[in-house]
């Protein structure tokens, strides 16, 4: 399954997610992709914010066999590390259960949605951006790729690398190891949807498995808070 063809391409768009979500008779592995959004949708209902040039803000159509949401988030998330990392040398994590983090800092993030049988994984990275150009975030701040290695890393191979690693672990079976050695606060306390517990890892179908006093408990979807 080629990813990344048939693609749109827009210097500014409101948001990729949307207009992928629009566009109906995209076959499997079609791209939107953009250089600035004006409207950039985060988890949540938040925005993202998306200045022209700085950043890689795309959308992937994606037609599977199962359209599980919170699966492809960290599949995405965990190609996304892949792709950065074989660009740049720099360590990349994924924090449960969207966020792609550098140095402990959120420098990219993942947003699924679906429609009947489709399902569109949007992914926003910050690569270019300078402190004043991102959000202000009370834990995990927001960085770039430039604040974290001091390079500028031209979007388009990046992209292209993304996508490689995107198909390759879209195809993958036996991915969640992979995840689980990079995830970030693997076997430290934490917080989700009400259940504290230690993170122990993940589930294929995408659910957080946290060790608790009562036992191992699955947290489906939410924010996960280290204590
Ligand atoms: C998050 O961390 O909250 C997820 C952010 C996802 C942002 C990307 S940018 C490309 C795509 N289009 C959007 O409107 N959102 C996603």
């Amino acid at each position: 399954m080629k990813l990344g063809q048939p693609r749109q391409h827009f210097a500014e768009i409101d948001s990729t997610n949307r207009v992928a979500l629009d566009w109906h008779d995209a076959p499997h592995g079609a791209l939107v992709w953009a250089d600035a959004q004006t409207a950039g949708r985060g988890r949540l209902g938040r925005s993202w914010q998306s200045p022209a040039g700085k950043g890689l803000y795309f959308s992937l159509i994606l037609r599977p066999d199962e359209p599980n949401p919170a699966r492809f988030a960290l599949l995405a998330g965990l190609g996304v590390a892949r792709g950065i990392e074989s660009v740049c040398d720099l360590p990349v994590a994924c924090k449960w259960p969207n966020d792609i983090l550098c140095n402990g800092r959120k420098i990219g993030g993942i947003l699924c949605e679906t429609q009947g049988e489709r399902l569109i994984v949007g992914v926003g990275l910050n690569v270019t951006h300078q402190q004043d150009d991102l959000p202000d975030r009370p834990i995990f701040s927001a960085s770039s790729l430039l604040l974290e290695s001091g390079e500028i890393f031209p979007t388009e191979p990046l992209l292209e690398s993304i996508l490689s690693a995107l198909e390759a672990t879209f195809t993958q079976t036996n991915w969640r190891a992979d995840y689980e050695n990079r995830m970030w606060g693997k076997g430290e306390v934490a917080k989700s949807n009400g259940v504290l517990g230690v993170v122990d890892g993940i589930e294929s179908d995408g659910q957080l498995r946290l060790r608790t006093a009562d036992g191992p408990k699955k947290v489906v979807a939410g924010e996960l808070e280290y204590i």
